[in-house]
């Protein structure tokens, strides 16, 4: 059997419109624009309001991409939703198959955390591979504001809302080159957004569990002493796998956390900033939606090219962390 590869051909992005800038940050906790700044790199971030939801941000984000990989949402076979932030727990991504009138598609969500876009990219590939779907939409969305406690300084400032989106393709050449995978569940405790239990006596002597989810919990030091040791590692697993050295990479691309950590990693992996994509400043953490959310700036601002070989990762809850060595086509490739 002729061996099916897979490529990325559009991306597109999607951003609340409310901003929240950390000076605004400042009167809400106690903190400054000069310890968010330095700490994390964070400027301001982007917040969805109640007329926005994580549906109506994939689905513009997906319209964006389906458009730039010029293709119509009929022609999508999947579509996978990386989020930890749906609108109905029983998942959103049909409901965004609806909206776009993707009725070709299957739709399911995919949770990982920060990692999920990682995590969806190599998903998605594995169902391109095997032949059976030809156009798959990958989202990557949260509204991680719904479940930050504005009260607690640590971890308020760090995160944002957006969603982002690719398109792969089956293609004769194979442009998703190398990838690498981890989970470390005996780290769970580190990063939560998690339910907690409450009994509710239902009839005597039967106690079912109706509780709430607790806003998100951080241990902080933990999460960034995870990610500059085991982000380099994943990637020179990845790059190994893609037969690449690291000079050949034209583009970094981390998930956005923190600037300190983006700069460890290049650092250790010798990659020159100029290298580096980052857009933190002017949204924060958003999650799943950190990578597409970055790439597809960098794409629509013609920095990343045609041709341009990518190493993107991925980390966070779980913990789970990835890297994924990919070369960016963005063309319609029957088109070439
Ligand atoms: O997407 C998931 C992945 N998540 C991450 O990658 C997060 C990784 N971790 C980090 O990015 C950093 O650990 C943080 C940015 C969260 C924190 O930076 P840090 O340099 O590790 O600060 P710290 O937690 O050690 O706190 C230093 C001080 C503490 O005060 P004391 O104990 O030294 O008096 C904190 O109470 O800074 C204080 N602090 C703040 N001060 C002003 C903590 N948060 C704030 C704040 N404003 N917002």
């Amino acid at each position: 059997m002729k061996n099916i590869g897979v490529s990325i051909i559009g991306s597109g992005s999607a951003i609340p419109k409310v901003f929240l800038d950390n000076q605004q940050l400042s009167q809400i906790v106690d903190t400054s624009d000069e310890w968010i700044s330095s700490r994390t790199g964070i400027s301001q971030r982007r917040l969805a309001d109640t007329t926005e939801s994580l549906c109506s941000l994939a689905t513009q984000a997906s319209l964006a991409a389906i458009g730039q990989a010029n293709i119509t949402a009929q022609d999508i076979d999947l579509i996978i939703l990386a989020t930890s932030t749906p609108d109905d727990l029983f998942g959103t991504a049909s409901k965004i198959q609806g909206e776009l009138g993707a009725t070709k598609a299957v739709a399911f969500d995919l949770t990982a955390a920060c990692s999920g876009f990682v995590f969806g990219l190599v998903t998605a590939a594995q169902f391109i591979r095997n032949g059976v779907y030809q156009n798959v939409l990958l989202i990557g969305a949260d509204i991680l504001s719904r479940w930050v406690d504005w009260e607690d300084r640590t971890t308020c400032v760090l995160f944002g809302d957006g969603a982002g989106a690719v398109v792969l393709q089956a293609s004769e050449s194979d442009r998703l080159l190398g990838f690498e995978l981890r989970s470390d569940g005996s780290q769970n405790g580190c990063l939560n957004l998690s339910y907690q239990p409450q009994a509710k006596e239902i009839i005597e002597g039967v106690n079912v569990s109706q509780g709430t989810y607790q806003p998100i919990s951080m241990n902080g030091k933990e999460v960034y002493r995870f990610a500059v040791q085991k982000v380099p590692e994943v990637i020179e697993k990845a790059l190994f796998r893609a037969n690449l050295d690291v000079e050949k990479v034209d583009w970094l691309l981390l998930h956005q956390a923190n600037k300190r950590i983006i700069d460890a990693v290049a650092n250790r992996l010798k990659i020159p900033s100029e290298k580096v994509i980052s857009n933190l400043s002017n949204y924060g953490n958003t999650s799943a939606a950190s990578i597409p959310l970055a790439l597809d700036e960098a794409v629509r601002k013609g920095k990343v090219k045609s041709g341009d070989i990518i190493a993107a990762s991925g980390f966070g809850a779980g913990l789970t962390w990835g890297a994924i060595i990919f070369e960016w086509s963005g063309i319609k490739l029957s088109q070439k």
